[in-house]
C-alpha cells in the first residue's frame, strides 16, 4: 500500500470521526509520516488506528506508539499554538514530538524526554529519516522535567502519573497549560489542566484515557488487592481505607442472588461512567479486575479492552462483608445486572441501585463532564466545596460537574 495514500486515509477518519477538529493539528498529521516512526511495520499497520507496542519487559508494553485518535484528542486539547515551547514527558517513537514541532514550527521549541537511553536512540533515528529538525531529545527520568528548557508554554505527558507534581507546575509558564493521563479513582483521565495567577491548576477538558504508566522517581503500580484463589483483584481508592482482603475473597465466594438494574447501562457507560461517579462520590466504591484467565466471578466480569473488569461497592473493612457488583444479565451483555454477594451484599446491592438512579438522574455523566481543581500542596486557597475531594501526595484534586447535580 502507498504510504501518502495510507496517510490520508488516516487524517481523513481522525477528521470525519471528530478526533482531529483544528486546521493546525490537521496539517501536522498530514505532514508526518507515522511509518517512519514504527520502522519494520507494513504501511497499513502503522496508518491502521491502533496503538503499538514498541518495547516490552517481562511480556508487559513498557514504550509504545499511542492510538492515532487518542493522540489527536490529546493534542486538541493541549491546543498548541506556533512559537510556542513545549516539553513532552515520555519521547517513545519521536512521533508525537514531530507532530507538536510542526505545529510549533521553526520560532518554537519542543523538547521530548524519556527514561530510557535505547527508545532516545531510537526516535532520534526516527525524526531524522522523516526530515524533522527542533526537536531535543532528552534521556532524563520526566518525573522532574526538564528544568534548562523551563519556563514551558505546554507540558504534555504522553504517559500515565498518578499526581500532579511539583516539578512540572514550577517549569510551566504563567497561563501554561499541562496535560496528562492521570489517575482519578481507578480510571485514568487525560487532563488539560491550566495554571492560573493564585498557582492552582484548573481543567480545561477531561477525556477518557489508557496510557502506560510513569516509571521511575514517580513509579507507582496500580494499587490493587489480589484476592487470593479467585482470579481477581480488588481495586479501593488509594486515599480511603486499605480491605480486608480475606473477608472480600470470602463475601465473592458466597453470591446471594442478582438484582435488575434500575436504569438502562451497557457496558461501555461503565468504567468512566458510572464508575467514575460511583468512586468519586460513594464510599466503599470498588472496582474488580479479571488477573487470571479462570476467575470466580465466571461470566459476568464486563469486558474492558484485553482484560475484564467491574465496579460496585464493598464493605468497610471490619464491618459485615459483602461486596454488590455491577455485572452481564447475559450472553448479549445488555442489560447489566447487579451480583450481590456475601452477607452484606444485599444492603450494599440497595445502595449501588440508589447511585445508579443518582447517576442517571444527573444525566448520566461521563469523564468529559468533570472538572478538577489540582490544589498544589502548601497553596492556601478558599473554594467552594466540591462534589468530591481526592487526596493526592503533591495535590488535593476537587473533582465537580459544573452543569449537574454531584452525589
Ligand atoms: C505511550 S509511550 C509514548 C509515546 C510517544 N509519545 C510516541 O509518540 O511514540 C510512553 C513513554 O513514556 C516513557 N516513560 C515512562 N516513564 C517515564 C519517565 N519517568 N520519564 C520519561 N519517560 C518515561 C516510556 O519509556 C514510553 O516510551
Amino acid at each position: 500500500m502507498d504510504a501518502a495514500r495510507a496517510r490520508t486515509g488516516m487524517v481523513d477518519a481522525l477528521r470525519d470521526g471528530g478526533r482531529v477538529c483544528s486546521p493546525a493539528v490537521e496539517e501536522a498529521f498530514r505532514a508526518v509520516p507515522r511509518h517512519l516512526f514504527l520502522p519494520g511495520l507494513g504501511v497499513a499497520e502503522a496508518y491502521a488506528d491502533e496503538a503499538v507496542a514498541v518495547q516490552f519487559a517481562d511480556g508487559v508494553a513498557t514504550s509504545s506508539a499511542s492510538q492515532p485518535s487518542m493522540m489527536a484528542i490529546m493534542l486538541e486539547q493541549l491546543d498548541v499554538r506556533p512559537g510556542q515551547r513545549v516539553l513532552e514527558i515520555g519521547a517513545g517513537t519521536g512521533y508525537n514530538a514531530a507532530l507538536l514541532a510542526r505545529i510549533v514550527g521553526p520560532t518554537g521549541a519542543v523538547t521530548s524526554v524519556d527514561i530510557d537511553e535505547d527508545l532516545v536512540d531510537r526516535a532520534a533515528v526516527h525524526l531524522a529519516s522523516a526530515g524533522v529538525d527542533g526537536v531535543e531529545l532528552v534521556v532524563a527520568d520526566g518525573a522532574l522535567g526538564h528544568p534548562p528548557g523551563a519556563p514551558y508554554d505546554r507540558i504534555v505527558l504522553t504517559v500515565g502519573s498518578d499526581d500532579v507534581r511539583p516539578e512540572w507546575l514550577a517549569q510551566l509558564a504563567p497561563g501554561g497549560r499541562l496535560l496528562l493521563p492521570l489517575a482519578v479513582r481507578g480510571s485514568q483521565l487525560s487532563t488539560a489542566l491550566d495554571l492560573g495567577p493564585d498557582g492552582i491548576l484548573r481543567s480545561h477538558s477531561v477525556r477518557s484515557c489508557a496510557f502506560i504508566r510513569l516509571r521511575g522517581a514517580a513509579a507507582s503500580p496500580e494499587a490493587t488487592t489480589r484476592l487470593d484463589g479467585i482470579g481477581v483483584a480488588l481495586q479501593v481508592p488509594d486515599d480511603g481505607p486499605r480491605p480486608d482482603a480475606a473477608a472480600v475473597a470470602g463475601a465473592l465466594a458466597d453470591p446471594r442472588g442478582h438484582r435488575d438494574c434500575t436504569a438502562a447501562l451497557g457496558p461501555v457507560d461503565v468504567w468512566d461512567g458510572f464508575g467514575l461517579w460511583l468512586a468519586l462520590t460513594e464510599p466503599g466504591a470498588c472496582r474488580l479486575l479479571a488477573v487470571e484467565p479462570e476467575t470466580a466471578l465466571p461470566d459476568d466480569l464486563l469486558p474492558l479492552g484485553a482484560s475484564s473488569g467491574t465496579v460496585g461497592l464493598v464493605a468497610a473493612p471490619g464491618a459485615i462483608p459483602g461486596v454488590a457488583a455491577v455485572v452481564l444479565a447475559g450472553d448479549d451483555h445488555s442489560p447489566l445486572r447487579v451480583r450481590a454477594s456475601g452477607p452484606s451484599g444485599d444492603a450494599l446491592a440497595d445502595r449501588l441501585l440508589d447511585a445508579l438512579a443518582h447517576w442517571t438522574a444527573a444525566g448520566r455523566p461521563g469523564a468529559p463532564d468533570w472538572r478538577f481543581v489540582a490544589v498544589p500542596r502548601g497553596t492556601d486557597v478558599d473554594l467552594p466545596e466540591p462534589a468530591a475531594v481526592v487526596e493526592k501526595r503533591h495535590c488535593r484534586l476537587l473533582a465537580d460537574l459544573p452543569d449537574r447535580a454531584a452525589g
